[in-house]
């Protein structure tokens, strides 16, 4: 899978780095978990403890958590805040909130581990998933003065959706409720009656307190009622499946590495399986055949390859291999589907926008993808499917996607590698979503490109010109519908065969059902970008005069059409122009909270960085500027 690590913002000290190097000579005794719960039930501490307890405390970091706990307002009790020895940041101590993950690495007799301090805030799921990605196990804290809280059961069900099968939860500050066994009863069991439906293979409720130390390392010598194992104990011998067999052979190309000409391989890390020299594979999804000549690592060749080797594989025949695919076996082939249906958990502040092209990243493959259709919303309280249009931050829902190119993957149930991905804004670049794909859809494969005789040049040969979309994007009252009208009908008398989509207009017919919310934008926009790109493969110069507000959506629309076929025409009229122009008397009613979601009052507009021409309609007339815009079609050979 894209570790989300790799994303997140993770950040690692060279003592982490030192720990993930031990950690990998030891890989098959190691046990990677999280911890995970609402803010303030004790996470950091609980992790203090173990580190402190098992007496494998680095002494720099021990000096100062001494140093720092003896300042005024430190110490959350005891003489050393356990605490200070995960809280990394200045600023996480200042809010008394871990805001990234924190990775920490210890041992014991019998086990290694690497253990992710994982924030509790409600902001910050992102990172808790981040997290999970990597691990095996979780430790799900509850304090047990408050029991169950939303926090609680939304990290329950994102570590079920993460596939995370075995879980301990941590019923913690059981000295604060006089450690009563009822008590602890209780939200055991309040926590199986909401979980049944996750599908845990384990839960493993453990009652204890992490600043005292009961039941972490040694058994509470205030709980004789509790006769299950400590939390530490159950680490070390809880059983997890990474590493086991029997999953098929699945390699991600990470990179083609052909340092002369007489090598070509293909790096990067068996996701499951095992792989021989001789083996007969196939290259998805272009669906090649090719044999195993060599399995080459720094250390030498090997005869084999299995799970986690990272190892470069060179081919018998000449094949056609890119970043991206994936090698597996003749007998057990990946989906290949460009649509597909998927979980997703909402990271972003932005609400997910269905019908805005996302970046996906799914193992090394890149390309674009939008939500055609959300289907449900988890409600994290009680697992409903609920109705919705959109996910927002911390959501979680069930969606299908459509993606720009055929993608190679397995469904997440099946293998968590090559199931899952990221989405990323085109723009921000942020993260906003992780996803499990559930399977892929069928439609894809069934419908084809109908091959047609007459074509986009044949139709515009006939009209002997060159077909293009003029894109008019500006406020309300900026006067793009004026300009592409004034526009279109020089063009007419030009004897140029023209069409023009104005945004008033079409919401009467096709646009008829979307009203002015960024996700009926969104949609707005994706419709009349695809009539534009039916219309000029019509041999048509068409005029496109919308707001579309959003550089992601004008963005879309560009992708769909040639080189050189998309012409962004910014009407770049400020605000107050527009408004005290107001001629439809909108500005007028939306002051006065008549209309909501109005551009540039309290809906945002996004103005073009790179648009084609640029016209201020302070300056000059409507003739000047349709002229100006005919001078920059004739300077590009469009008329
Ligand atoms: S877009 O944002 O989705 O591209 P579009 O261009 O289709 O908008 O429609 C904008 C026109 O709808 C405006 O010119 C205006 O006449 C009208 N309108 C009605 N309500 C709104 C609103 N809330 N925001 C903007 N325009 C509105």
């Amino acid at each position: 899978m894209p570790r989300l690590s790799v994303v997140g913002s993770e950040r690692k000290s060279a003592s982490e780095r030192v720990d993930a190097r031990l950690a990998g000579e030891e890989g098959r005794n190691l046990l990677r978990f999280l911890t995970c719960g609402s803010v303030d039930d004790g996470k950091s501490t609980l992790i203090g403890r173990l580190l402190y307890d098992s007496a494998l405390v680095y002494e720099d970091q021990m000096r100062s958590a001494e140093h720092d706990s003896r300042r005024p307002g430190a110490g959350r009790g005891g003489t050393v805040d356990l605490a200070f020895l995960t809280d990394g940041l200045q600023a996480e101590r200042e809010q008394k909130i871990t805001i990234d993950v924190a990775y920490r690495y210890f041992s014991t007799p019998r086990r290694k581990f690497i253990v992710a301090d994982t924030p509790g805030h409600v902001q910050y799921t992102r990172n808790m998933a981040t997290g999970a990605s990597n691990c095996d196990f979780a430790v799900l804290l509850v304090d047990a003065r408050s029991g169950l809280l939303t926090q609680t059961r939304r990290h329950a069900c994102i570590l079920s959706l993460l596939g995370i099968a075995k879980i301990a939860l941590a019923v913690n500050k059981m000295d604060l409720v006089d450690f009563d066994q009822a008590r602890f009863e209780a939200i055991a069991e309040d926590f199986a009656s909401f979980a049944g439906p996750l599908g845990f293979d384990l839960m493993t409720p453990i009652p204890l307190s992490a600043l005292k130390g009961d039941n972490v390392i040694n058994p509470s010598a205030h709980m004789h009622w509790y006769h299950g194992p400590t939390l530490l104990g159950h680490l070390e011998t809880v059983d997890t499946p990474r590493g086991e067999g029997g999953r098929p052979f699945r390699f991600p190309v990470q990179w083609v590495n052909r340092p002369h000409l007489d090598f070509r391989g293909y790096a990067g890390t068996v996701a499951s399986g095992k792989i021989k020299c001789g083996d007969e594979v196939v290259i998805h999804p272009s669906g090649r055949h090719a044999h195993v000549a060599r399995i080459v690592t720094a250390g030498g060749d090997l005869e084999s390859a299995q799970e986690g080797d990272a190892v470069t594989l060179t081919f018998a025949e000449e094949v056609d291999v890119s970043r991206g695919d994936i090698i597996a076996l003749p007998a057990s082939a990946p989906s290949i589907a460009d649509q597909i249906a998927a979980r997703l958990i909402w990271f972003d502040e932005e609400p997910m926008l269905p019908g805005r092209a996302y970046t996906l990243k799914c193992g090394c493959q890149t390309t674009t993808a939008t939500v055609s259709s959300l289907k449900y919303k988890l409600n994290v309280d009680n697992l409903d499917h609920v109705a919705g249009k959109t996910l927002e931050l911390n959501e979680a829902g069930s969606c299908n996607l459509s993606i720009a190119k055929a993608l190679a993957f397995d469904p997440y149930a099946e293998n968590t590698d090559t199931g899952s991905f990221i989405l990323i804004d085109r723009f921000t670049n942020a993260t906003v979503a992780a996803g499990m794909i559930e399977f892929g859809l069928r439609r894809a494969t069934n419908i084809q490109w109908q091959e047609l005789f007459i074509d986009k040049a044949a139709r515009a040969g006939l009209k002997e010109q060159k077909p293009c979309v003029l894109w008019f994007t500006g406020l309300s009252g900026a006067g793009k519908s004026t300009i592409a009208n004034t526009l279109e009908k020089r063009l007419h008398a030009m004897g140029r065969h023209t069409y023009m989509l104005d945004g008033d207009n079409v919401r009467h017919g096709l646009n008829k059902d979307l009203g002015f919310t960024d996700v009926d934008r969104v949609e707005n926009i994706r419709r009349v970008a695809e009539t534009a790109k039916l219309f000029v493969d019509a041999g048509l110069i068409v005029m496109v005069s919308f707001i579309s507000p959003f550089r992601s959506e004008r963005r879309m629309a560009r992708d769909l059409f040639q080189d050189g076929e998309f012409i962004e025409v910014f009407v770049d009229t400020p605000i107050e122009v527009c408004e005290a122009r107001d001629p439809k008397g909108l500005y007028r009613k939306a002051r006065a909270g008549l209309i909501t979601n109005f551009t540039g009052i309290d809906s945002l507009y996004e103005p073009p960085e790179n648009a084609e021409l640029k016209i201020d309609t302070s300056e000059g007339t409507v003739e000047a500027v349709a002229e100006a815009v005919l001078k920059e079609l004739r300077r590009r050979h469009v008329v």
